[in-house]
């Protein structure tokens, strides 16, 4: 069975839902580690929780990229992980994972890349005024949400909408469709 590791910033929704995709059967992989940049993120809470092994580190503790993910390369290889899956992970990857992983990284983004990368692209599409947004999930390669896309779902915007009701739909796309993946 091939070894996943999960890397969230955030509230971990995405690594939840992954969680429970296998938990109920759906998905085939076994969930070996969660890895946050954030110490106190939503996601180490649930994964402590959840009695999955976790690693969090503190980028400002360590004197460069480099540093950190030679640590993180390390801990991948101890764990024998075969796919790393970036779910709301807020920060680009080095090239000292990307060359250990090249074409084993996936991302999943709230918009239809190549449209709003970065940052709040839920927030960058209803400041445009779009009529439809979607998620899209992608290789991960040197640049922020370019790599080569395995999948996209839109999502119409209603006139007048607001972050409070499409962030949700959003989310029930991803939650969905990144299991598919
Ligand atoms: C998700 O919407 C994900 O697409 C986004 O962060 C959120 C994390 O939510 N990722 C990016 O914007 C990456 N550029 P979660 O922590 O609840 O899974």
């Amino acid at each position: 069975m091939k070894n996943i590791a999960i890397f969230a910033s955030g509230t971990g929704s995405n690594f939840i839902a992954i969680y429970n995709a296998i938990q109920n059967g759906y998905l085939n992989c076994n969930l070996e580690l969660l890895i946050s940049d954030k110490p106190k993120s939503k996601a180490i809470e649930k994964a402590k929780t959840l009695g999955i092994n976790h690693f969090s580190f503190s980028p400002k503790q360590y004197s460069n990229k480099e540093a950190y993910e030679t640590e993180i390369v390390e801990l991948l290889q101890s764990h024998h992980i075969d796919l790393i899956v970036l779910a709301g992970y807020m920060r680009l990857i080095g090239s000292t994972i990307l060359s250990n992983y090249e074409g084993k990284i996936i991302n999943i983004h709230p918009s239809l890349l190549p449209l709003y990368k970065g940052k709040d692209a839920v927030g960058q599409a209803l400041l445009d005024k779009a009529t439809k947004t979607g998620v899209t999930v992608h290789y991960v390669d040197s640049g922020m949400d370019t790599g080569s896309i395995i999948k996209q779902v839109e999502c119409p915007i209603q006139p007048n909408e607001q972050r409070e009701t499409l962030e949700p739909k959003i989310h029930a796309i991803e939650h969905k469709i990144y299991s598919q993946v």
